[in-house]
């Protein structure tokens, strides 16, 4: 007799997912601080630049600046370090639709590399097989706050002359040998949506201690306004950017979750932690695999599994009627190389023109096959910094118990 929940046994988890509002005192006094200030426009109020100044020394790097989101980030950082049309960037095959519509946006052709099974990141080997001529920039995405070995990374990217961006969204406070993520290539970009380590509800940064990119970087998200500089009525316009100031009000929320972020990642990683101890050895389940120089900045846990009965999908409907989040994709889409968007070109909205820019690109759909098997096997699971012991004592027993069931163990 099966004592499974989605066979109407009890559940495992007895009690919601503990998650209280993650905005407190400090955000509030902050909020504050900047609706008393000499504006809200980053312009005029000071809280911009006290996130960017404070997060640089947290970083430790030269320039963090602000932006609207992580997407804006990236493209902005794209911009920064030279991508102009037609060149091509190299990416992930799977990560948040951010990424590569942040290389779309600036006119530049995404290129896919395949996924590495041990950090669900790109892998490097596949990114090299892909530079050519044209490669302008290689966005290695950090995913799922697990650091890959950066020492890769950075050789393939200084062997080619070509600069590394790390998409740091997901792996906040991350580390390689003691330096952080996004401070290693020649930029990094972070998300601040909700989801993410540290939230300003949407929002986004970048990081970089090269002063002619983050020099670039404020103008691309200002119009090339020179701000004070020049005389009103004197701009020069530069080059073509966009809008992606944020308001001090982002700033103020920004700087409150800086402050946190240790505490933030020290209860993420008693999690992981225990996910790792507790769940090593389980039938048909593949664990990430961390190099010992890496300092993860957990987000839900992506593990694999790898059997072919019960499927997936049926061992994650077991693990959510026993009540436990067990989400069973790696990112919101299967793969962006499945996507329309990427396979059919199809960029605008209203109209089946092809861009010129990429009008000589073909995509094989089936050309990531380490991706697509992960995106077959993925299990996520949850990782938060408000969870109690018993959120992760009741995950980690209905993770063994759906395994006792269908496997003996
Ligand atoms: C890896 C990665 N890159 C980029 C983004 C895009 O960030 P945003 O949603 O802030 O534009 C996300 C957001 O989920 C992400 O996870």
């Amino acid at each position: 007799m099966s004592d499974l929940a989605i066979h109407g046994g009890p559940k495992s988890k007895t009690t919601p997912y503990s998650r209280p509002n993650r905005y407190g005192e400090l955000e509030k006094r902050y909020v504050l601080e900047a609706l008393d200030d000499a504006g809200l426009m980053m312009t005029n109020g000071s809280m911009v630049r006290r996130f960017e100044e404070a997060a640089a020394a947290a970083f430790d790097c030269r320039h963090v600046i602000l932006t609207t989101s992580g997407t804006t980030a990236l493209q902005t950082a794209l911009v920064a370090l030279g991508v102009c049309e037609g060149d091509e960037v190299i990416t992930t095959a799977i990560a948040d639709a951010g990424t590569f519509m942040s290389i779309l946006a600036v006119h530049a052709v995404p290129v896919f590399a395949d996924l590495h099974r041990d950090t669900v990141g790109p892998d490097p080997g596949s990114v090299e097989k892909l530079i050519t001529p044209k490669t302008r920039a290689i966005i290695n995405v950090h995913m799922a706050g697990i650091v890959g070995d950066m020492d890769r990374f950075l050789e393939i990217s200084e062997r080619h002359r070509i600069p590394l961006l790390e998409d740091c969204s997901q792996c906040h406070g991350g580390k390689w040998r003691g330096r952080c993520v996004g401070t290693m290539g020649r930029a990094g970009a972070f998300s601040m949506n909700e989801s993410k380590h540290m939230s300003t509800g949407d929002g986004g940064f970048i990081t970089t201690s090269d002063d002619a990119v983050a020099r670039l970087a404020r103008l691309y998200i200002d119009k090339t306004y020179s701000r004070g500089e020049t005389r009103r009525g004197d701009e020069v316009l530069l080059f073509a950017a966009i809008n992606a100031r944020p308001n001090c009000l982002t700033g103020a929320v920004a700087l409150a979750q800086l402050e946190r972020l240790q505490e933030n990642l020290a209860a993420r990683d008693r999690i992981a932690q225990r996910y790792l101890a507790e769940l090593a050895g389980l039938q048909h389940l593949r664990l990430p695999q961390i190099h010992p120089d890496a300092g993860c900045a957990w987000w839900p846990l992506p593990v694999l599994y790898s059997g072919n009965e019960p499927r997936r999908d049926e061992i994650a409907a077991a693990l959510h009627a026993e009540g436990l989040e067990a989400n069973s994709a790696l990112s919101p889409t299967p793969g962006n190389l499945h996507q329309a968007v990427v396979k059919d070109r199809k960029y605008f909205a209203e109209r089946d023109a092809i861009p010129h820019f990429l009008k000589d690109v073909e995509y094989d759909e089936w050309s990531c096959p380490v991706a697509d098997e992960i995106a077959r096997q993925v299990i996520r699971l949850p990782v938060d910094f408000r969870f109690t012991d018993q959120d992760i004592d009741e995950t980690i027993a209905g993770i063994h118990k759906v395994w006792r069931h269908y496997f003996g163990e």
